[in-house]
Formats: structure tokens, sequence, C-alpha cells
């Protein structure tokens, strides 16, 4: 398998980066190329979103680029808060270069004039690494006429969503805006939201937003041809995929592979499979999509979807057969309910409801009247949803009930957990040397974005 995405020891400098086989060609073929044809590269790569969703680039820089009038933005999605994933740190420690350069092919493709690079406050070693990175490659004259600007964010899992992003950005806390980025972006100046521009203009400022590791898969693309990117992986999943894989598996770890690669495969590669006369019970795709157990699935958008789930950001938490699946589910809840910014009743009051059942259930002392306020509020949680957050409560928790119904029926029935075995939101704060560090303080943290 060749590896593109992530070099075997990091990159420290820009002259390293251009001594690579393919360092800076990419840059140099777009512009050759120009925006259209550049788009039709990305297009006919069949590269798709790496930041959860999976929608497809090259149709996505095409909207963005006949977009409605106005000054078009490229954004870098560099919050990564999904639980069990760590690939666009890994990516932006290991090699910021390819990613600047996908940075600003996208905002030759869209004709953007201005980008940010939008990464958590916390992510001091990203930061750092991504800000030196832009430093060099503008004072060597790379694109330099392209303005970067990289925005340190709040510490909330809805800061990677892509609607909360934009207000972020534009100093606002991370709560979801009503309409997506390619009809109302940055700085936008435009009546559709139900609010007037003050100087009478009409700018809805088309924004493309993309994850880390698919603006980092951009250089390779263009410099070696879509052709090269569909030599690997599936046809509806081309080219290579970084992974992370956590939970309770031997040496927690991020790994490239190719897409379709097997599951259990995965597992076993890139964080030595599960301990010694363990095996695994169940795989959550972060806290995003539904509980999968069978291995074999292919690692690809439509492995996962024939498999009635996501492969969301390729982030796997393993667990074994010790754990409690009610208590995954109680504790998944809560991370949902507590990021939830209430903008939207039912998604607040029905996280809150689903993780109070939960934990009545969880401890043994749950009874019908649980399950039914599980049943009421699994259908409603996703009222009036503004983001796809109230939609993740649903498909996770509700898949694990389904999956794990006798794990549920053994906490009603013999009053207590059957399987008592803490279990923390696999939230990272670092993941080095097979060796992952969670966030502890998430576990504290209130509905209210506040910790106790
Ligand atoms: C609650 C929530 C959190 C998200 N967090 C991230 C994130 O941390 N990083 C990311 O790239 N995308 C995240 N996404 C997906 C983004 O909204 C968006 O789809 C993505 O950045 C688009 O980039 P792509 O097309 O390259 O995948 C999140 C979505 C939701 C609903
Ligand atoms: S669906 Fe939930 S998280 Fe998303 S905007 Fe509404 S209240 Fe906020």
């Amino acid at each position: 398998m060749t590896q593109y995405l992530l070099p075997p020891t990091p990159l420290e400098t820009l002259d390293e980066y251009l001594a690579t086989e393919t360092g800076g060609l990419g840059l140099a073929r777009a512009q050759e190329l120009g925006p259209e044809a550049t788009i039709a590269v990305v297009r006919d790569s069949g590269l798709r979103g790496r930041g959860g969703g999976g929608f497809p680039t090259g149709r996505k820089w095409a909207s963005v680029a006949s977009g409605p009038a106005g000054t078009r933005y490229v954004v870098c999605n560099g919050a990564e808060g999904e639980p069990g994933t760590f690939k666009d740190r890994a990516l932006m420690r290991a090699n910021p270069y390819q990613l600047v350069e996908g940075i600003l092919i996208a905002a030759l493709a869209v004709r953007a004039g201005e980008v940010f690079i939008a990464l958590k406050a916390s992510f001091r070693t990203e930061l750092e690494r991504v800000t030196r990175a832009v430093q060099e490659m503008q004072t060597a004259g790379i694109a330099s006429e392209c303005s970067v600007t990289i925005v340190a964010g709040p510490e909330e899992y809805l800061f990677g969503e892509e609607k909360a992003l934009l207000e972020v950005i534009e100093g606002r806390p991370p709560m979801p805006r009503l309409l997506p980025p390619y009809e109302h972006g940055l700085f936008a100046t435009d009546i559709t939201a139900g609010w007037e521009s003050t100087d009478g203009t009409r700018s809805p400022n088309p924004t493309l937003v993309n994850n880390v590791e698919t603006l980092s898969s951009v250089p390779h693309i263009l410099a070696r041809g879509a052709e090269w990117h569909r030599s690997m992986g599936t046809d509806a999943s081309p080219g290579n995929v970084v992974c992370t894989v956590v939970g309770d598996v031997v040496a927690p770890d991020v790994g490239e592979i190719e897409l379709g690669t097997p599951l259990g495969e995965v597992i076993d590669a890139v964080a030595s499979g599960v301990g010694a006369g363990r095996r695994v019970k169940a795989v959550l795709p972060g806290v995003a999509a539904p509980v999968v157990t069978d291995l074999s699935i292919p690692v690809s958008y439509e492995g996962f979807e024939a498999a009635g789930s996501a492969m969301g950001a390729a982030g796997s938490i393993v667990l074994d057969d010790s754990a409690c699946m009610v208590t995954v589910a109680h504790a998944m809840s809560r991370f949902l309910y507590v990021e939830s910014c209430g903008q939207c009743p039912p998604c607040k009051l029905g996280s809150a409801e689903i993780t109070t059942a939960l934990e009545h259930i969880d401890a043994g002392d749950g009874d019908g009247a649980d399950l039914d306020a599980l049943e009421h509020w699994i259908a409603r949680v996703t009222d009036g949803n503004r983001c796809y957050l109230a939609i993740q409560e649903r498909l996770v928790v509700a898949s694990i009930l389904k999956t794990f119904r006798t794990e549920v029926e053994e906490h009603l029935t013999s009053g207590a957990c059957p399987r008592p075995r803490p279990f923390v939101v696999p939230k990272l704060r670092d993941l080095s040397g097979g060796v992952a560090f969670y966030d502890e303080r998430q576990a504290t943290k209130q509905p209210d974005w506040t910790y106790s």
C-alpha cells in the first residue's frame, strides 16, 4: 500500500517538504490548470469529505465556485472534536505543509482571496506547526497573495459543526446558524436569514468548508492525477484514509489505510487488536453514527452504510466483551446532551430525558417509565433540528438499545448492572506512542458549558 498522507517521520521544514516527491507540485499544477480544470480533477478523483459526512469534494467546490454573488472564502475545519478521532491532529503534526498547500489549491479553485484555518485553542502543537508552515510558505512566495488567518476556537464539540464554525470565526459562540456555508457564508450581508444588511448590499459570500484530511489529500491528487487516486480504495470510496482506533485495544493509535480494508484488520493493524482473551463486542464510529458489531465490514463509506451505520471521520471506539453497553449508551447520550447548544428545545430537552432514563437503567433503578421516556424522546429529539447533533443522539442511542436489547433487560430484571465497569467517552487530549490521553474535564462539563 502506498502511504502518502502520513509521512514516516514528521516533516520539520518547508525545504524538507519541497524535497518530497510531490511537495509543491499540486499547487503548481492547479496554477497551470486554472479553477475549472482543477475542480474537474478533484471531482474525477472521487475524493469525499473526511470530516464525517463524506460529501463529494469536487461537487462541493463546484457549487461554491458557481454559487451566488459575493466574496468567496475557504475555511479549513481543524476543530477535530469527534470522540475517538485524532487523525487531523496527527496530520497537522506530521505534515502541515500539505494541508496549507491543499488550502491554497482550494482557494484558487473557488477564487477565494482569503482563507481561515480554525483549530481549537487547546491544540497548541498543531497551532504552532500550522502557523509556522503558513509563515514559511508565504515568505517563500508560495501563493502569498492569498491572505491566511488562523483562528483559535473554543473546546465545545459544536465548534466543528460547519455552521457553528463560521459563527466562531465571526467572533461569536459555536451555535449553528440556520443556513449552510455555501448559502450563507462568512461575513455575509444577505437577507435570506431574516435580517437586513446595514449598507443595503446583498452578499451571501459562499464559503467552502473542508476538513483537514480532505484538504491534505488534495495536493497529492493534483500532483499525481485523478486516476492515481482512483487506483486505490474502492469505486465509491477511492484513496486512503487516516483511521483512529481507541478504546479497549492494546495500543491506541492513528494509521493510514486503504479504503475498503476490513474493520477487524484496521483494528489489528492500527491498534494491535483487543487484549489477550478478549473479543470485540462493538465498535462505535465516534458519537455520530450507529454501533456496528461485524468486523468484516469494509472501512469505506458504502461499507458502513450497508451495515446501517456511517464511516464518519474513520474513528473507531472499540468495546470488548467486558463492556456494559447500557453504560456506553448513557455516557454517549450525556456527552451529546451536554454539548447540545439548546437552540432547538427538543434537542436539549430530549437528550436530557434520554440521558436521565439511561442513568436510571444503568444504575439498576430503571422501570417501564424509563423505557417509555426513551421511546418518546428518541422519536422527537430531532424535531426542528438546526444541525445533525440531534440526529446523532437518536442514531447512537437507538442503535445500542436495539442491538443490545438483552443487556437492557438484564438491568431491568436484576436491578443492577451485570457488567459494572466505568466507561469514559474518549474525547482525546493526546494520542502518541500507543497511549491515549482522554480529556478528564469532560466528565465535569455541565449542560450550560460550564465545568463543575
Ligand atoms: C456536531 C458536529 C460536529 C462536527 N465536528 C467536526 C470536526 O470537528 N471536524 C470536521 O472536519 N468536521 C466536523 N463536522 C462536520 C462539518 O460540519 C462539515 O461537514 C465538514 O467540516 C465538511 O468538510 P468535508 O466536506 O471536507 O468533510 C461536524 C459535524 C457535526 C454535526
Ligand atoms: S440540533 Fe441541537 S445542537 Fe444542533 S443547533 Fe439545535 S439545539 Fe443546537
